[in-house]
């Protein structure tokens, strides 16, 4: 098994992870030392990115790329960095072998190989998001979530009273994962392999993407309509994967769907989109 580092200063930090998640969409490892941050990611020889390809995408004169021979058991390293989390004091994220605390809602989720242990900011603060709509009543009819992960956001959201939910995702270990997640959560989630390259993502009037901002440029290109007729355009989009810079330009992209911005929120370098018509 290979591990590829990327090591960089703490102030390139969430650039170089924003380009490595488009390599590596299924999460990055992540590790801070004194004046550096470093992601890793792991795979198979073959299975992982190009040294080039990440330097190209990392920048040259600012971090230093490693590739290292790992023993095989790399698969479950990242129950070390798998803590609950809470969000707005309504809902825990947790792995199976921690206990429930207190009355927050409770979202158990083991990602295995997929991305999302909900701590990364751009989850959480779709979370938020989804808190929110829901206080307001929001949380009612079908919802999709277009790049599932370990499932959280999916099941989050049937936690909070949407229904049914449609998880979607092109990577096998995320269907894998988020159908593990959802039977240990106790909700039923239609899981769809979808590649939203290649095609629109189901639509349902509130859909989730927490993509990256081009992803979800492209996404905007899916659902022209042509594609697909007015009315199945969601009514409320919750989306993020971007950074703070890249908010509106994804603002902008959905706006021509007719698709507008109601709220932004910033966590860090990181945004997260409420987008309604
Ligand atoms: C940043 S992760 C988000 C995971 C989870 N929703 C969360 O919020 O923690 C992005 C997810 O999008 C998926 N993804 C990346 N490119 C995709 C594509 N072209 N079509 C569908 N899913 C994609 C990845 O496999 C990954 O699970």
């Amino acid at each position: 098994m290979i591990r590829l580092a990327v090591r960089c200063a703490p102030e390139q930090a969430e650039e170089v992870l924003a380009e490595l998640l488009v390599l590596a969409p299924n999460g990055v490892e992540e590790e801070r030392g004194p004046g550096f941050v470093e992601y890793a990611i792991y795979g198979a020889p073959g299975e992982v990115p190009e040294l080039g390809e990440l330097k190209a995408v990392a920048g040259e004169d600012v971090v230093k790329v490693t590739a290292t021979a790992v023993p095989d058991d790399w698969a479950d390293r990242w129950t070390d960095f798998h803590k609950p989390i809470e969000v707005a004091g309504r809902l825990r994220v947790r792995p199976s072998w921690e206990p429930v605390e207190g009355d927050a809602i409770d979202v158990v989720i083991d990602p295995g190989q997929a991305f999302g242990t909900g701590a990364h900011p751009t989850t959480r603060l779709c979370l938020e998001l989804l808190i929110e709509l829901a206080d307001e009543g929001a949380a009612t009819g079908p919802a999709a979530d277009w790049g599932t992960g370990s499932g959280v956001l999916a099941i989050a959201a049937a936690k909070l009273g949407w229904g049914p939910v449609i998880a979607c995702d092109r990577e096998l270990a995320s269907l894998e994962a988020a159908g593990v997640n959802a039977e240990a959560n106790g909700v039923e989630l239609s899981i769809e392999r979808v590649d939203v390259r290649e095609g629109a993502p189901r639509v349902a009037p509130t859909s989730i993407a927490n993509l990256t901002a081009n992803l979800l440029v492209e996404v905007v290109e899916r659902l022209t309509p042509e594609a697909l007729e007015a009315p199945e355009l969601p009514r409320l989009l919750v989306c993020s994967g971007m950074l703070e810079r890249e908010a509106g330009e994804v603002s902008a992209a959905f706006s021509r769907l007719g698709l507008e911005e109601r709220d932004r929120r910033v966590d860090g370098d990181w945004a997260a989109l409420l987008l309604g018509r």
